[in-house]
């Protein structure tokens, strides 16, 4: 099948509808017949734009969208299904990138322990199989992320995995090799080793995590319950830059065999000793328990170590659930051997979770700078992991739902770590007969306008642009360098003038009343005047700062420039529904109605007119390119560039200069700029003879006067 670039734009815009479309599933015969058809066409391009193309279109979650639209139809229209359906092939899993691959030796458990008593049993168990009544230990950390084998081969990383079910596993080589920590090469051969395989732990640290998760709240995204999870799905995300995004890094703890270049195994002979062929590892390059791990010689010893961590667990910068205990030596570990489930040689001692009752008073709400409304449970204060908890997040409405919490039931709240504690269950034997099922309010708490759950989305927002809780941090935004670029005015002077009641909202930022603010402490003339020529100059800023600086949800600086482009006034953007907003290239279903829901709401309407009277520029005033240097060819920019103060810089540079810019690599792109460390964009552009590579300095060659 060969796609045109119309047929590509066609099918595209039939995939955006039928994605809209997908809950309406009431079909006769005939209609369900178009509607296979569409969905087959529409599926078999986005194969073959992800499989031949190499350049999806489209989010995992709405191809499958698709796809199960597509069975839900044939199942209940069998004639209608032929051979060529795109559901009669192995369906296409979203980690097709990663291959099944079989562990040459099984990634095994650890046998779990909980007191004294159990370690005692242990450490005699080991004693019995070994017939030695001197054991040495080595204790570490039981790091709580994700396990992933790696294998050197010849000093190079040849091949990564996930444990999977322990006999075989995903194969991330790509992902592995973006994580910090693990070498892409290594002097294995100065150990006399040509091919090992390491196990290890990958984690993220929490103070990352917790970022991540402010972040996924504020964009409506179920957060992520533990660093686990995190680390364990950005493990196979398809996308190896959220590995750098996710800070992953890997632990290594294990050596699972270690070879000569005769195939003779070196475990047990000149790697004798797990705690060496860890420091071994250490020097070679790789993350280790280093000063985290201990040898012991007694169980009384393991058990100081394990209260030990058992206190400082908060304070270690990555989650851990216990201690393992490891017979050091290889030989002895050999005696003892493995069941089908974990190694006789090795058991965890696993950390209470730490848990507390409570009673749900209430529920409160807050306000996020987004608009974001996030429920706050205020609970009896109880005392946990090192901290008194009075209110916790429940997150979204259904996140409640799911746990089931009502408000005056007694809670279970846990605390991993130094993560934010948060309810775990209901304790059902405990609810009170007059338990009140929560019900989520319908307005904003801070502005009382009505709010909305965007489609697929878990969290309320307010969308009323005057509320006063995201008043000030809009106003930020507004006035930002990517925005209105306002000189004279940044974030202390927004909330200072705020703080004065001189500033409200965006309108009133051009209708500040300079003789008070010349009166406030540390205002002088030359200050307010410096102020007032920035806002006066912002006047006549480009229409995509405008429209950037409304803070619209999913509306940045590039989608602002996309839709700017098809209208002449911001007013036309009133009238534009969903579907005409979707047909706007680059424009998607979520940015589209989002924008439809806030330029169809009459308080922004009404915001916007107000700015036009103020003379604030509303208009597309299309300006012509500086110069014509660069000839209409298209550009795209990879890596860290040192020449520009950021990449909006280099582009706003090629646009200027009569040059476009495009996205990907591929035949359509003329030159590839390339900056330091530039990754996958610049190994592909190197396969197309057409693309120009050419580094920051060519460039501005290229536009020199
Ligand atoms: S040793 C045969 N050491 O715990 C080697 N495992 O619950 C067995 N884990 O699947 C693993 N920290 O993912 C070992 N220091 C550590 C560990 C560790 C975390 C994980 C590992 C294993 C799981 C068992």
């Amino acid at each position: 099948m060969q796609y045109s670039k119309e047929l590509q734009k066609e099918l595209e815009l039939l995939s955006n509808n039928l994605i809209a479309d997908a809950q309406k599933l009431e079909f006769n015969h005939d209609s369900a017949r178009d509607k296979i058809d569409d969905l087959k066409k529409v599926i078999h391009y986005h194969d073959w734009k992800y499989y031949v193309d190499a350049s999806a279109v489209i989010k995992d979650y709405d191809y499958d969208l698709l796809f199960k639209q597509l069975k839900q139809l044939e199942n209940k229209f069998p004639d209608l299904l032929i051979p060529d359906s795109p559901t009669q092939r192995v369906a296409r899993t979203l980690t097709s990138d990663f291959p099944n691959v079989a562990h040459s030796v099984p990634m095994l458990s650890l046998e779990n322990s909980y007191d004294e008593n159990d370690l005692n049993d242990f450490d005699k168990r080991v004693k019995e199989l070994t017939g030695n009544s001197e054991i040495v230990y080595c204790v570490e950390p039981k790091f709580d992320g994700s396990s992933i084998a790696i294998i050197y081969e010849n000093d190079i990383l040849v091949r990564a995995a996930t444990r999977g079910d322990g006999v075989s596993g995903d194969e991330i080589t790509t992902n592995a090799k973006r994580m910090r920590t693990v070498p892409l090469s290594t002097k294995f051969s100065a150990y006399g080793i040509q091919k090992v395989e390491l196990r290890g732990e990958v984690v993220i640290n929490k103070n990352t995590f917790s970022k991540i998760n402010e972040k996924r709240e504020e964009e409506g995204l179920q957060i992520l319950q533990n660093p686990r999870n995190s680390a364990a799905g950005a493990l196979r995300v398809k996308d190896s830059d959220e590995i750098v995004k996710r800070g992953l890094e890997a632990f290594i703890y294990h050596m699972a065999y270690a070879v000569d270049a005769n195939d003779n195994s070196l475990l047990g002979k000149q790697l004798n000793a797990h705690f060496e062929n860890i420091e071994i590892l250490g020097k070679l390059g790789f993350k280790i328990p280093g000063t985290e791990k201990k040898l012991c010689k007694s169980v009384p010893e393991i058990l100081a170590f394990i209260s030990e961590w058992e206190n400082k667990r908060d304070e270690y910068p990555y989650e851990i659930d216990g201690i393992v205990i490891k017979v050091n030596d290889i030989g002895l570990q050999q005696q003892c051997g493995s069941t089908s489930h974990h190694p006789r040689w090795a058991i965890a001692f696993k950390f209470k979770a730490r848990e507390v009752e409570t009673e749900l008073l209430s529920v409160n709400y807050q306000v996020g700078r987004t608009g974001a409304i996030t429920p706050v449970a205020k609970v009896v204060p109880v005392y946990i992991g090192g901290v008194t908890v009075s209110s916790i997040s429940l997150h979204n409405e259904d996140y409640i739902a799911e746990k089931d919490i009502q408000i005056s039931d007694t809670v279970v709240v846990q605390r991993a770590g130094d993560v934010i504690p948060y309810i775990d269950r209901v304790v059902l034997d405990k609810r009170k007969s007059g338990a009140v099922k929560f019900i989520f309010r319908n307005d904003c708490p801070v502005c009382h306008k009505e709010i909305y759950k965007p489609e697929g989305e878990a969290i309320y927002r307010c969308i009323n642009v005057d509320c006063p809780a995201q008043a000030e941090e809009r106003l930020i935004h507004f006035v930002s360098k990517d925005a209105m670029d306002i000189d004279g005015i940044g974030r202390e002077t927004v909330i200072e003038l705020i703080k004065k009641g001189l500033l409200k909202s965006i309108p009133q930022l051009y209708d500040l009343k300079y003789e008070k603010i010349l009166l406030l402490p540390g205002w002088q003339e030359k200050s307010v005047a410096k102020l007032k020529n920035g806002i006066t100059a912002s006047k006549t800023q480009p229409l995509w700062r405008l429209l950037n600086g409304l803070g619209i949800r999913h509306v940045g600086t590039q989608t602002a420039k996309d839709l700017v482009k098809n209208i002449s006034n911001i007013k036309d953007l009133f009238s534009f529904d969903e579907e005409k907003l979707t047909s706007i290239e680059g424009i998607g279903p979520t940015v589209a109605l989002s924008v439809t829901k806030f330029f169809h709401n009459p308080a922004n309407q009404e915001m916007l007119k107000t700015l036009e009277n103020l003379e604030v520029n509303t208009k597309n005033v299309i300006q012509a390119a500086a110069s014509n240097k660069l000839n209409n060819k298209t550009f795209l920019f990879t890596g860290s560039l040192n020449r520009f103060n950021n990449r909006d810089e280099a582009k706003e540079m090629v646009e200027n200069n009569g040059g476009k810019l495009i996205s990907s690599v591929s035949k359509n792109l003329n030159y590839l700029v390339v900056g330091e460390n530039a990754g996958s964009k610049l190994d592909k552009a190197k396969t197309i003879s057409s693309i120009e590579i050419i580094d920051e300095e060519a460039f501005l060659k290229m536009i020199e006067d």
